[in-house]
């Protein structure tokens, strides 16, 4: 065995700390993108050129992403913590300090990294940063009262409503009352498990995956590595998707041999389970980039689908179809938990110009139904103006058309999932199992139509 030196001692920390410094300058940046340039998590992580992730190791992206999922789950607790240590509030015009700053704080504070490691590589981050680099003792500084004090500030405060942006507060106290809105907030605390729709046995799925399953069907498992390498990918057995999510094309129902259109179709979740049951489906997307994505998914799956690159506010088929379902574009306020970034990107601005879009959607929607043909209209939102509001206006701008109520085996027998009015309403802090790591789902509304015969 060779004796362990105060020298080789270093050499093998200074080692540790180079492997973990791409996954923090990852880290960093990608907050960067997010926070300071307002860009999408997911479109960020999605270009490979981009260098933020390019290149780096499966087990150091799966860390980089940790970072940056805690600090975002975190950020108002973070940032009053380092508030009372920068005495001085942030510098301007300083680079990435910000994200540096953030990114330590989360690591010391909520993932258990030695605060040693965590400063050295922060201080690290902003040498290398030409404008941040003049605050690399700023960082030392601030890092180190965060390990000294930072966790007694950030217990004692009420870590619902600090960690959630006032906009945000506000609407949903002001919809869903303040004890729903805690626990919304505190369901987006915790890192979601993963949600895979099967094609085949679920009860087999399960087993081989070591997950569970869901009242919807669905197999959920706690996230470990890439998601491609996991059994089943390579033969298409399955496909990601929240159990929520699941739930709008199963209120179809029985659409074997039917003519369905999705609209808004991409990446293409909802279309496999259309024709997974059966049905023969068109999928219409205004982007022929995302189109391509729900091409490959089907292709991998085994499922078929005709696709089309069109605006589906005007979009007309030669012959109507017996089923539409019409997945909108909206908010994503329900998908705070898989999407951490939503709070700091969306505005109520946002909202009332996807609702602008929406209500344009749903017109054109009703005009592709054959008499007696059925419409879900679904969207990810929490916020009612692109769900139950969509849906009354819609109501009063056509009288012909009426909603079908969930009936009682629907959905699934979970009646705290539907509204008294018949629609579908679930929020992210249900579907709770033996812990809040296994628990969850996203927030989804949905509601069934039906044009009378
Ligand atoms: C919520 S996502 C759909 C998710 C999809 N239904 C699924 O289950 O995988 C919304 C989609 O609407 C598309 N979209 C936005 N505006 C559109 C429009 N005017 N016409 C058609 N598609 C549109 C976007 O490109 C995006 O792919």
């Amino acid at each position: 065995m060779t004796a362990t030196t105060p020298a080789n001692k270093t050499l093998s920390r200074t080692r540790d700390q180079q492997v973990g410094l791409p996954a923090r300058r990852a880290a960093a940046n990608l907050l960067d993108a997010v926070l300071q340039k307002k860009q999408p998590l997911d479109d960020v992580l999605g270009r490979v050129r981009d260098g933020a992730m390019f290149d780096l190791p499966t087990r150091d992206r799966a860390l980089a992403r940790a970072i940056v999922g805690t600090s975002l789950r975190h950020k108002g607790q973070i940032d009053r913590v380092l508030e009372t240590f920068l005495e001085r509030g942030l510098p301007a015009r300083a680079g990435t300090l910000y994200p540096i700053l953030l990114s330590g704080a989360a690591q010391i504070l909520f993932m258990n990294v030695p605060p040693h490691a965590a400063i050295d590589l922060a201080v690290r981050l902003a040498q290398w940063d030409p404008r941040a680099k003049r605050y690399d003792k700023l960082v030392n500084a601030v890092l180190r009262r965060v390990s000294e004090k930072g966790a007694g500030i950030a217990d004692a405060l009420d870590v619902s409503r600090t960690n959630t942006p006032d906009w945000l507060w506000d609407r949903w106290v002001r919809t869903w009352g303040e004890d729903r809105t805690r626990a919304i907030a505190d369901a987006q605390l915790v890192e979601p498990p993963l949600d895979l729709t099967v094609t085949g046995d679920p009860e087999k799925w399960a087993a081989e995956l070591g997950g569970k399953i869901l009242p919807t069907g669905s197999v959920r498992l706690l996230p470990k590595g890439r998601i491609e390498g996991l059994p089943g990918f390579t033969e298409g057995a399955w496909w990601v998707q929240d159990a929520a999510a699941s739930i709008p094309a199963q209120l179809l129902r029985d659409i074997a041999g039917k003519r369905v259109a999705d609209l808004c179709a991409a990446p293409g979740g909802k279309t496999a389970q259309l024709a997974a049951a059966g049905a023969t489906v068109t999928a219409v997307d205004l982007s022929k980039a995302r189109l391509a994505r729900v091409e490959e998914n089907l292709a991998r799956l085994g499922l078929a689908a005709q696709t089309i690159a069109a605006d589906a506010t005007t979009w007309q088929p030669e012959a109507p179809f017996d089923a539409v379902l019409l997945d909108a574009p909206c908010s994503s306020t329900g998908t705070i938990r898989r999407h951490p970034d939503v709070p700091y990107l969306k505005s109520d601005k946002d909202i009332a110009e996807l609702a602008t879009l929406q209500s344009r959607l749903l017109d054109n929607a009703v005009t592709l139904l054959k008499p007696g043909g059925t419409l879900v209209y679904s969207t990810c939102s929490l916020e009612p103006e692109e769900g139950e509001a969509q849906i009354a206006a819609l109501l009063a701008r056509n009288e012909s058309l009426r909603i079908e109520p969930l009936r009682a085996d629907e959905p699934f027998g979970n009646t705290e999932w539907a509204e008294a009015s018949g629609v579908l309403r679930t929020f992210p802090y249900q579907l709770q199992l033996d812990s809040p790591e296994w628990s969850g789902m996203d927030g989804f509304f949905a509601a069934r139509l039906v044009r009378p015969s």
